[in-house]
């Protein structure tokens, strides 16, 4: 048996959150030792009240949940999420969960550095939203780095984004964070961008199949109803993106999503550009080339792994049979 790898997971539940949480607290390769809330998706009242309940739902209230950032580190956040999550961020199914569990009475960044400090082992940081809190703690604690295995993001994207602006709701929602998380070298770094996340959707079927797993799955899925509906609005498709679970899945079994190290620059002005994560390709690096919009807006910094690739029927499959234990 190997180590239990320990995670902090900072995350703006959120959907495809939800599904995130569950599958690391279903997966016997990781010990989630906190989770962290940031505003993203749905604002921090609703974001941290919505990762609490999931927690509750688990059982899992054992885990500390802290609120973090309320708000973007320089400019005020654009877009909102909620017509794909709902305004309660649980797709209007929040009152279908237990009540939230007890908070945490520390700030997320305080959490995390307290987690760092107690853990014998380097620290797996796994980021499911803005990158602002991960920003802080890089930021306030550059002393702990060491203590970081690596951070595990889900954002980005080396082509069109999925924002009213050219970039990914992640990066969007705060550019500058992710500027400090991906072009500064404190930490290794596996981005898990929409080009790879948009091209693992799970179907109706798969659905289907972790709905009557049990009743908390049944519950579980009851919250992508209104995200399935606003992916056939816009996509014409009916299947979903669970974005976050990718990243989850990479932290619980590394390297599961194959990367390639390419330097990412983050538009941070405010233009159309705002947000957009370009990654500087050499011309025989693989992948298409970048989409540019505006120039590169910054020096590149050192390279971040970028997952492109994956046995996309192994991620679904994978993420179902583990998913479908939540009873
Ligand atoms: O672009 C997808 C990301 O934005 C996911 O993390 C989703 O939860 C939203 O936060
Ligand atoms: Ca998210």
């Amino acid at each position: 048996m190997t180590a239990c790898t320990p995670l902090i997971i900072d995350t703006d539940p959120g959907v495809d959150d939800a599904f995130a949480l569950v599958l690391a607290l279903c997966s016997p390769e990781v010990d989630v030792r906190a989770v962290t809330v940031t505003f993203g998706n749905v604002s921090l009242d609703k974001t941290s009240a919505n990762a609490r309940r999931v927690l509750a739902l688990a059982g899992r209230t054992d885990v500390p949940v802290a609120a973090g950032a309320a708000r973007p580190l320089v400019h005020a956040q654009a877009e909102l999420a909620s017509d794909w999550h709902g305004v309660d961020g649980l797709g209007l199914r929040s009152d279908d969960f237990p009540e939230p569990g007890p908070a945490d009475p520390r700030a997320a960044v305080t959490l995390m550095a307290d987690v760092l400090r107690a853990s014998p082992d380097p620290v797996t940081l796994v980021s499911l939203g803005p990158m602002t809190n991960t920003a802080v703690l890089l930021t306030a604690h550059p002393e702990l780095a060491p203590r970081i295995a690596r951070i595990v993001a889900m954002g980005g994207s080396m082509g069109t984004g999925n924002t009213r602006g050219a970039g990914e709701f992640n990066v969007y929602a705060d550019p500058e964070a992710a500027h400090r998380v991906l072009t500064e070298p404190a930490v290794p770094v596996i981005l898990v961008p929409l080009d790879l996340t948009m091209g693992c959707l799970a179907d109706g079927a798969w659905l289907d199949a972790l709905a009557a797993a049990g009743p908390r799955c049944a519950t579980l899925v009851s919250t992508v109803t209104l995200y399935r509906q606003v992916f056939r609005e816009r996509y014409g498709l009916d299947a979903v993106a669970l974005h976050d679970t990718l990243a989850v899945l990479e932290a619980v079994l590394p390297g599961t999503l194959r990367t390639a190290a390419l330097p990412i620059s983050v538009e941070c002005n405010l233009g159309p550009g705002r947000g957009m994560t370009v990654a500087e390709r050499h011309p025989d690096a693989p992948g298409p080339p970048p989409v540019r919009v505006a120039p590169a807006p910054h020096t590149p910094g050192p390279p971040v792994h970028v997952a492109l690739e994956a046995d996309t029927p192994a991620v679904l499959s994978d993420t179902l049979r583990r998913l479908v234990t939540f009873g």
